[in-house]
């Protein structure tokens, strides 16, 4: 954590604190690097995401913190750490990328392996969608997969997203080239699921 400790990381303040049923969405500290580094190291986590390499060492772990931290303090991205609510253990991360003249935003997440299927990223995702809509008031969030991300498929369904295309073969990861889905929800739709009860 040599380059970080010394940095004032002001940006990463500026998320606010968001409780669900059993987590807590708080925003990235510096603390946090080292769990950042093991879990994204983990290959059962960097084979689904889209551009980080690996192997993930800590270097990039605290680049990568310091670009959020700057993203943040110019409003262009949204950053937390999850967390259990009542252990405060390190469950995994979730993010938005913010394009706020386009009142539209992209969701990004990825929880530790060792907590997967447990519901946490559903939960996790649900309430950052209640944020983007009911304090951000945003028009539009949107979110991709690559074609064979079962889980994050599931997870994308379960918050009520819509798909609205399949991005062929536009990512080319580990030297092959994959379908991306991509998936919209607008803030009339997610007022008419939480009408419904989904939220
Ligand atoms: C995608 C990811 C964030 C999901 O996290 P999670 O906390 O396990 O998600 P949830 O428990 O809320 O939901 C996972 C769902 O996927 C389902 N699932 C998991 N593996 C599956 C598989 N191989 N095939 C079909 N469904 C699967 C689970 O059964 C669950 O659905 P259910 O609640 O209906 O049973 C996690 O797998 C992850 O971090 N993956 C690596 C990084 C990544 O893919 N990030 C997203 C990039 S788009």
């Amino acid at each position: 954590m040599s380059t970080l400790v010394d940095s004032w990381l002001q940006g990463l303040k500026t998320a606010p604190i968001l409780y669900s049923q059993r987590l807590l969405l708080r925003p990235v500290c510096v603390g946090d690097v080292t769990h950042i580094q093991k879990c994204v190291n983990d290959r059962r986590v960097s084979d689904n995401l889209s551009y980080t390499p690996h192997p993930y060492t800590m270097e990039m772990a605290e680049i990568w913190t310091r670009n959020v931290d700057k993203g943040m303090g110019q409003g262009t991205c949204c950053y937390w750490t999850i967390c259990g609510k009542k252990t405060n253990n390190f469950i995994g991360s979730m993010g938005l990328s913010l394009y706020r003249e386009q009142e539209n935003c992209e969701l990004h997440y990825w929880i530790s392996a060792e907590e997967w299927n447990k519901g946490y990223c559903t939960e996790a995702s649900k309430r950052t969608i209640v944020h983007v809509f009911e304090d951000l008031n945003m028009h539009r969030a949107h979110v991709t997969h690559r074609e064979n991300n079962a889980a994050s498929k599931s997870v994308i369904e379960k918050c009520g997203f819509v798909l609205e295309g399949n991005s062929r073969e536009s990512l080319k990861r580990f030297g092959k080239f994959e379908n991306v889905l991509m998936y919209g929800l607008l803030q009339n739709e997610y007022l008419a699921l939480k009408a419904k009860g989904l939220y």
